[in-house]
This record gives C-alpha cells, sequence and structure tokens, in this order.
C-alpha cells in the first residue's frame, strides 16, 4: 500500500516533469487543517529559483497534476503553495484497506541495513542512575522502529566493565569491604567503597599509589585482582538484567569494555604503521590538524604508561561490529558530552578506510523539579530500579482509585504497564536534545501527552469490543459521513508516515506526537459519533475505525517500548 503523501509527492513529480521543471517537490502534511490536508511549496522553490511569479508557476503544476481519484482539485494560497484537499471516498477505501494490512500500511525501509545499535551501556561498580535511562529507552525504541522497518539490527550493550575504576574498587574491596553490606545490597556497597577510597586518595598519596597499583595488577593479569573484577562484573550484572527485566528491554550482545582488551596491542601498532598514529610527549595520538575544531584536540590511543584508553576500545569496537558482525550502520546513543569523543572515532574509522554509516545519537539530560541535574535528597544520583518501583507503586495508587473492582493480580499487572509505561513516554515524547523536568504528577496525569492517556484511550476501545463479544466482522467499506470519522480515518492513514520519519533524525518524539493527536481524534469521533447504538452499515463502519485506532495505538506504544492494559 502507499501512503497518500507518496501518492501526491510521486504524482507530484510526474506533473513537474511534465510541466518542464526539473526539481522533486514535497508534499507534506498541511500545517493547517484549514489549508487541506497536504500542501507542497514548490512553486514558491521554482518561481524563486526562476524569478517567475509564484501563483503562476503553481498553475502550471497544477494544469499537470492528475489525482482526481484521491483529492479535489488542489488549491492556491497565499504566495503560492499548492493545498491538497483529500476525498472522503479515497479516505475511506484507504483505511479499509488498512484494516487489512498487518503493517498498518507502513512500507518496509529501502535499502535495509545491518545495524548495530549500541544503548544504555552502563558502567559496572556504579549504580545505573538515572541518566542511564533515555540512552536505554531511547535505544530500545529505535531499535524497535528500525527492526519494524526490516533492518537487520543487533542491539549491543557496551558495558563499561574495564576502566580505571577499577584500581579503586579493588583497593576498596580489599581495605574496606562489609561483606554483610555486600551481601545485603551488593552495588551500594561497590558504590560505597569506591567513593570512599576516591575520598581517601584526594588527600592520601599513598592510597593514590595503592590504587594506581591494583590498577596495573589487574590489566597484567594478576589472579587475585581478576577474581575480584569478576565478581564485581557479575554483582553489577545482576543488577542490570533486574532492571532490564522489569523495562522490558533486551540486547542481542553485551559486548563490555573488556572484550575488546586483547585487540587494543594490535590497534595501537596498526595505526602508528599506517601513520594515522604519531608518538608525541610520550603518548600515541592520532592528529586532527586540518579539521578546525579538532585542531588542538589530539586523540589519545596509548598514555604515556602504556596504558589503553576509552578511545582505544572504541576504535576496536568499530572493527569488531564492521568486521565480525558484518554492520553497515553504526549508531551510538550516549549523552551530549560525549560529542568530541565519537567525533574522533568516527574520523578516525574514516581514515582507515570504513565507509560504513556511522551515527552518534545524543541526547540532554532529566532534571529534578529545582531544574538542576536530578539528585536524590542527599545529592546522590538516583537509582534507576528505585525509580521503577515507586513508578509501578504510584501507578498502582492509580489504578486503585480509577478502578477499585480489579483483582489483585490485575491491578499488579496494570500498575506495571502504565507506570512504567509513564515513565518511558514522559522520555521519547520530549525531543531527545531537550532537557526535561522529571514529574511524577505530570507523567502519571490521564489527561495530556502522556501514557497513561494513550493507553486509555486503548482501553475504552477494548471495552467498546468486550461488550460484543467479539461479534464482528469487518466490513468492506467504512461510511465516513461525520466530520470527526473523517479526520480520524485521515490520521490513522498517517501513521505509515510518521514511523519511518522517526528514524531521519532518531526522533520517537514524532510517533508520541502522532499517537497523542490520534488519541485526541479518536476521543473527538467518540464524543460525536454513539458507536453500538448506531444503525447499520453506519455502527460497523464506526466499530471499524474503533478497531483500527485500537491496533494502531497498541502498534505505535509497542514500537516505542510501551505496553497497553485491556482495561484499567
Ligand atoms: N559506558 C559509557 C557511559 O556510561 C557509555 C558507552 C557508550 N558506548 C561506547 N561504545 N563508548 O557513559
Amino acid at each position: 500500500m502507499q501512503t497518500f503523501q507518496d501518492l501526491l509527492t510521486r504524482q507530484l513529480s510526474r506533473a513537474l516533469s511534465a510541466a518542464g521543471f526539473v526539481v522533486a517537490g514535497e508534499v507534506v502534511p498541511a500545517s493547517d487543517p484549514r489549508f487541506g490536508d497536504y500542501q507542497t511549496n514548490v512553486a514558491l522553490l521554482l518561481a524563486k529559483e526562476r524569478g517567475d511569479n509564484p501563483r503562476a508557476v503553481a498553475k502550471k503544476i497544477i494544469a499537470q497534476l492528475e489525482i482526481a481519484e484521491w483529492s479535489d482539485p488542489p488549491t492556491i494560497a497565499g504566495a503560492g503553495f499548492i493545498n491538497f484537499h483529500l476525498k472522503p471516498e479515497a479516505v475511506a477505501k484507504h483505511a479499509a484497506q488498512l484494516l487489512n494490512n498487518a503493517r498498518l500500511g507502513v512500507p518496509l525501509a529501502e535499502p535495509l541495513h545491518r545495524i548495530v545499535i549500541d544503548f544504555g551501556s552502563p558502567n559496572v561498580a556504579k549504580p545505573m542512575h538515572v541518566g542511564h535511562i533515555r540512552s536505554t529507552v531511547l535505544g530500545d525504541a529505535l531499535a524497535r522502529i528500525a527492526s519494524f522497518l526490516g533492518h537487520d539490527v543487533i542491539r549491543d550493550n557496551h558495558i563499561g566493565d574495564w576502566g580505571t575504576q577499577f584500581g579503586m574498587v579493588i583497593y576498596g574491596w580489599k581495605n574496606l569491604l562489609d561483606r554483610e553490606a555486600l551481601a545485603r545490597d551488593p552495588i551500594a556497597e561497590l558504590v560505597r567503597i569506591y567513593k570512599q577510597t576516591n575520598e581517601l586518595s584526594k588527600t592520601d598519596a599513598s592510597v593514590r599509589d595503592a590504587c594506581r597499583t591494583e590498577l596495573v595488577r589487574l590489566q597484567s593479569g594478576d589472579e587475585e585482582n581478576l577474581l575480584i573484577w569478576k565478581e564485581c562484573v557479575a554483582l553489577s550484572m545482576k543488577e542490570f538484567e533486574a532492571a532490564y527485566e522489569i523495562l522490558d528491554i533486551h540486547y542481542d550482545i553485551q559486548r563490555g569494555e573488556s572484550f575488546y582488551n586483547e585487540r587494543l596491542p594490535a590497534i595501537v601498532e596498526r595505526l602508528l604503521k599506517s601513520g594515522l598514529a604519531e608518538i608525541s610527549e610520550g603518548a600515541v595520538c592520532v592528529f586532527f590538524r586540518e579539521i578546525p575544531e579538532l585542531a588542538d584536540r589530539p586523540c589519545i590511543i596509548q598514555k604515556s604508561d602504556g596504558g589503553f584508553n576509552y578511545a582505544t576500545t572504541d576504535i576496536a569496537t568499530v572493527d569488531y561490529r564492521i568486521r565480525d558482525l558484518a554492520a553497515d550502520t553504526i549508531w551510538i546513543v550516549t549523552g551530549a558530552p560525549q560529542q568530541l569523543h565519537f567525533r574522533q572515532i568516527f574520523e578516525i574509522a574514516r581514515r582507515e578506510g570504513y565507509s560504513a554509516d556511522f551515527r552518534h545519537i545524543t541526547h540532554g539530560s532529566i532534571l529534578g523539579e529545582n531544574r538542576k541535574l536530578m539528585k536524590t535528597r542527599s545529592g546522590e544520583n538516583v537509582p534507576l530500579r528505585d525509580l521503577l518501583e515507586e513508578a509501578i507503586m504510584r501507578a498502582r495508587k492509580i489504578v486503585e482509585e480509577k478502578n477499585p473492582d480489579l483483582t489483585e493480580t490485575e491491578k499488579e499487572q496494570i500498575a506495571k504497564i502504565v507506570g512504567i509505561g509513564a515513565v518511558k513516554y514522559a522520555d521519547l515524547s520530549q525531543y531527545r536534545m531537550t532537557d526535561y523536568v522529571f514529574s511524577w504528577d505530570r507523567m502519571l496525569s490521564l489527561q495530556g501527552n502522556t501514557a497513561p492517556y494513550l493507553q486509555n484511550a486503548y482501553v475504552r476501545i477494548r471495552s467498546i469490543f468486550r461488550k460484543i463479544g467479539g461479534n464482528f466482522t469487518v466490513p468492506d467499506e467504512l461510511k465516513l459521513s461525520e466530520a470527526t470519522e473523517l479526520t480520524l480515518a485521515k490520521r490513522l492513514a498517517q501513521f505509515a508516515e510518521v514511523v519511518p520519519q522517526v528514524l531521519n533524525d532518531f526522533r520517537p518524539n514524532l510517533l508520541a506526537n502522532y499517537l497523542f493527536e490520534l488519541a485526541n481524534a479518536f476521543h473527538g469521533f467518540y464524543e460525536a459519533c454513539p458507536v453500538l447504538k448506531s444503525e447499520e452499515p453506519v455502527r460497523s463502519s464506526r466499530l471499524a475505525l474503533s478497531a483500527l485506532t485500537g491496533r494502531t495505538l497498541q502498534q505505535g506504544l509497542n514500537l516505542l517500548g510501551i505496553e497497553v492494559p485491556e482495561k484499567m
């Protein structure tokens, strides 16, 4: 199936060449429904280029357009916009086709790619905090959407399991560890010894030296230190897994930094040999002298003490993903502070001859009510697990109030779906670069652009179908006689236009906002049009519109990693 946007774009291209213009015109949804359903500014662009009158150019294009099957005769508005108004019969026919289309009209991408998506990627022996939420939730949504569009997606968790933090962790383990506390809450205890060691090392040079020695021992394969390291990794992984379980987020592979250890010496050698790297003040560096912003920002790939670093690991990671995993596309999702790092890594990869499509997908921060980085009352990072548990608990209260007659099991299931959905949606409905304020009340509200509002629209639809006990056959034709029916059907047709668009600039918020508008359109329809009480054939037609809305909400939310309950 083709979307209206595609059909109109194709016909516009045809008309443009028939009128003797050599440009590709773009058709986009109208900015204001009063002007129509779709519009193009191609006449304005052409007129400017040629010094012609835009309205005259628009007339020439319109004279060549063959779109009577889907659109009323186009109108010219303002300085020369061409506006398209879809014909209700065409919209009805399209909606009937959507009802029989398993993909809700969403076309497969072309060409298809093998994409490694590196997202989440928390650090061992440090708690996974709310800052990791954004990367995790955003990466998961992008992975779901890319898979749905047909791409071959490999989800990779690039765990920070091999860094300088281990010098301190191992020192703390040997000198400060409280075994009982470790058994009770492993991560909290690991963080405590790490922090205490960090404090000590600030004032005590002997502690600083001892940490360095522990790190060198670990890196040179000391048995005892390796065992401690392994235990820390295992304890942290257990904690991460618990959070992924609650979030319903899963990885295909988890290649932590340590996975690349053995490959690092060869990487440095290779870069030195090819002349891409050079020795400067005892360290091995790659310079970017001809790139103004990077001219005084060399990338160190081996420190003067012989140690490798984050950059060396990431160069090895590029190799692995392209050579071993055969990826042609790599997306890395992290906070904005890592921009310089990946700019350098991608530049090195390009110089080494890699032609894969590298994208660093960055995001802003989550703020507390005081508009500063979100922290607990004592000034700590908010542990992710605590946050997720609180979300579920708060959602539970809402369910309890809204529908006290549900069974305990139902309440529990719904609370999880609503609470986790609310946290994910609050994030995904924002443009990823925006810093946003974390507000329980706002994200859990049943009104406004929230997960509970969308889930509630879905639940309303399910309850209609429960009332008729499944006695419904999809009609061959829809009747769209009311304005709200037509508006809803047009929105439903746009799902297929919005989903692929998300990947242009990695904006799941486009899909979130679309779903919000869809739920609003459904609301408008539901207020104005009786469904079960109407006469045939209108009744079946309205049921079909409702069913299609339900499926679209469910599929759309699923692409954002959000579930829908049957009741709430
Ligand atoms: N562990 C890093 C952090 O928490 C993110 C890793 C991102 N991926 C990568 N290939 N470097 O900031």
